[in-house]
């Protein structure tokens, strides 16, 4: 593992994040994003993108489906005035508190609203995830992160989102997505030994928590997902199974982590 402060050193970066200056989210709109120590899980997910993606202080990050910044806020501290950091969320309010309180400060932080559909955060939005183009132009990215956003979305949607990562990652670029994966083992424990979700409903590729709420939680086939990578053009070079499946492990979700294939 290697630390984040070594990667600071050695870019000649300061270490002052949002959070040491006081910059975080109120708890009611913290806990709209899954609840827990907003701060804690936050700097684990850096020290993780930072350890299994390679990310450098000096890169372009895409956070789609940003919260109420969870990663951005630690990334302020990790990332340099050459590096940059674009968000959005179909959720206006976590949106709102970062470009009001995180941009000004850290202006190479941007954060946007999109109108996209999503029956939990969005019911009123009036485009449909599958047909949305992310508003960036091909290739802008080094690293997108998308942290418990498939876990709410449907397959024809995930399809577009992930059709999406490949057109704005640029060569070498990579992707760190989290998902409850569908595989031998976690189908083996069954939905009612699952740690914090039950997904009980099988439909198609997916599995559903609530079949009168189909985006409440949302789990895929681990073969589903892989073969959507791969026909995307993205390399799995990584699939690290987390704690949702009643195993021992420092994450919740399962972490794929995905490259641009040469
Ligand atoms: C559990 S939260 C995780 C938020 C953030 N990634 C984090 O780790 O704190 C799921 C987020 O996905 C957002 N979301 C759901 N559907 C989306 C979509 N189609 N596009 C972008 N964001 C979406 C929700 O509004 C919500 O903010």
């Amino acid at each position: 593992m290697i630390a984040i402060q070594e990667h600071l050193d050695a870019a000649g970066e300061h270490s002052t994040d949002a959070a040491a200056l006081g910059l975080v989210p109120p708890p009611d709109l913290a806990v709209q994003f899954g609840g827990g120590d907003f701060l804690r899980i936050g700097r684990n997910l850096l020290q993780r993108l930072v350890d299994w993606c390679g990310l450098l202080p000096s890169e372009r990050v895409l956070d789609a489906g940003c919260g109420a910044g969870r990663a951005a806020v630690p990334l302020t501290g990790y990332l340099g005035p050459l590096g940059g950091y674009e968000g959005f969320d179909v959720y206006p309010l976590g949106v709102q508190w970062c470009r009001t309180h995180l941009t000004p400060v850290f202006p190479n932080f941007r954060f946007q609203v999109v109108d996209v559909y999503n029956a939990l955060s969005n019911p009123a939005g009036t485009v449909h995830a599958r047909d949305f183009r992310f508003p960036f132009q091909d290739a802008s990215f080094d690293l997108a992160l998308l942290n418990s956003v498939f876990t709410h979305m449907l397959p024809e949607d995930v399809l577009g989102y992930v059709g999406e990562l490949a057109r704005v990652l640029d060569r070498g670029g990579r992707a760190y997505v989290t998902w409850f994966l569908l595989d031998e083992q976690s189908l083996r424990i069954g939905p009612e030994r699952t740690v914090g979700v039950r997904l009980a409903h099988r439909c198609g590729p997916c599995y559903l928590q609530n079949r009168a709420d189909p985006e409440e939680a949302v789990g895929y086939a681990r073969g589903f997902v892989l073969d959507l990578f791969r026909n995307a053009g993205l390399e799995v070079v990584d699939v690290r199974p987390g704690a949702w499946r009643g195993i021992k492990s420092g994450h919740y979700q399962d972490v794929t982590v995905v490259r641009v294939a040469n």
